[in-house]
């Protein structure tokens, strides 16, 4: 079903609202030790989330520019070079991260990414330019829970080295600013409802398949109970509280024919966050 009401759609990032690539470097030294508060589910879970990153983003801007010529609204145009911008610098930042995490806790990163890998090549040889758009599409809704959740509850990241509780609020930040981006490409260039539904599909499956994956091999080595790890970890995720919790509904809105990243506005959450960001770099209490 062609999504033809929204055809030649523009840009719906609230007016006036800045995307701003911020060109960030991080000490990464934390990621010798469980950096998350000592714990090592938590500590896997986001270096889990890390490793996706740089393949993906790189997916992710590729995919936005191939519509680069097919974007006649200039605010929209202007969002998707700001959007590339952002993404390439979290790939950036991902890649040292990662490449890190691996030389000092003994990873394979080629281990961890060849799936992710050969699945991407296989795409890009068999799927068309508006299926990898749509999957990026859904990747970024992702991300955006994800970002609205980690600006919203700081129990997520209570306890962690203040460097990586730094590098992983930046990124959410710069999420939530850019999550409309891929989705009115998407919708300009006559991307439709069906495949933008399905594709999400598949995505969920891809991105906790990739994620539980990366964390099963980090862990492999844990010495003390594994039950205990489990349960505790999997509560941290999805107990009262945790990250996931509340996201269900969120999740489903991106089903409806007429759903929009911006229909959740949480730029109070993006200001609040950044003006931390910019305390902490100065040093001023926050
Ligand atoms: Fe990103
Ligand atoms: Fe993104």
């Amino acid at each position: 079903m062609r999504d033809s009401a929204t055809i030649g759609a523009a840009s719906r990032t609230p007016e006036g609202f800045d995307i701003t690539p911020r060109n960030m470097h991080f000490s990464v030294e934390a990621l010798s030790h469980d950096w998350h508060g000592g714990d090592a589910f938590r500590t896997a879970y986001f270096n889990a989330l890390s490793i996706m990153f740089p393949i993906g983003e790189q997916h992710f801007i590729d995919s936005v520019k191939f519509y680069r010529g097919q974007i006649t609204d200039p605010a929209l145009r202007e969002h998707a070079q700001a959007f590339s911008a952002q993404e390439y610098i979290h790939r950036r930042e991902h890649q040292r991260y990662n490449e890190a995490l691996c030389a000092l806790r003994g990873y394979s990163l080629d281990r961890l990414e060849k799936p992710i890998r050969r699945r991407q090549v296989w795409a890009l040889k068999h799927l068309s330019s508006i299926v990898h758009l749509a999957s990026t599409v859904a990747y970024e809704h992702w991300t955006a829970m994800l970002a609205d959740a980690l600006l919203r509850k700081h129990e997520a990241l209570a306890g962690a080295d203040p460097e990586m509780a730094a590098l992983w609020r930046w990124h959410a930040i710069e999420e939530s600013e850019h999550k409309a981006v891929a989705f009115d490409v998407y919708r300009a260039v006559g991307g439709t409802l069906g495949l933008r539904r399905y594709m999400m599909f598949v995505v969920t499956v891809q991105f906790f398949w990739d994620t539980f994956r990366h964390m099963r091999l980090m862990l492999r080595n844990y010495g003390g109970s594994r039950t205990a790890l489990w349960f505790n970890g999997l509560r941290f995720l999805f107990g009262k509280g945790g990250v996931y919790r509340g996201l269900g509904r969120t999740y489903l809105d991106y089903f409806r024919r007429d759903f929009h990243p911006w229909d959740h506005d949480n730029r109070a959450e993006i200001v609040s966050n950044m003006q931390e960001l910019n305390a902490r770099a100065s040093g001023a209490p926050s």
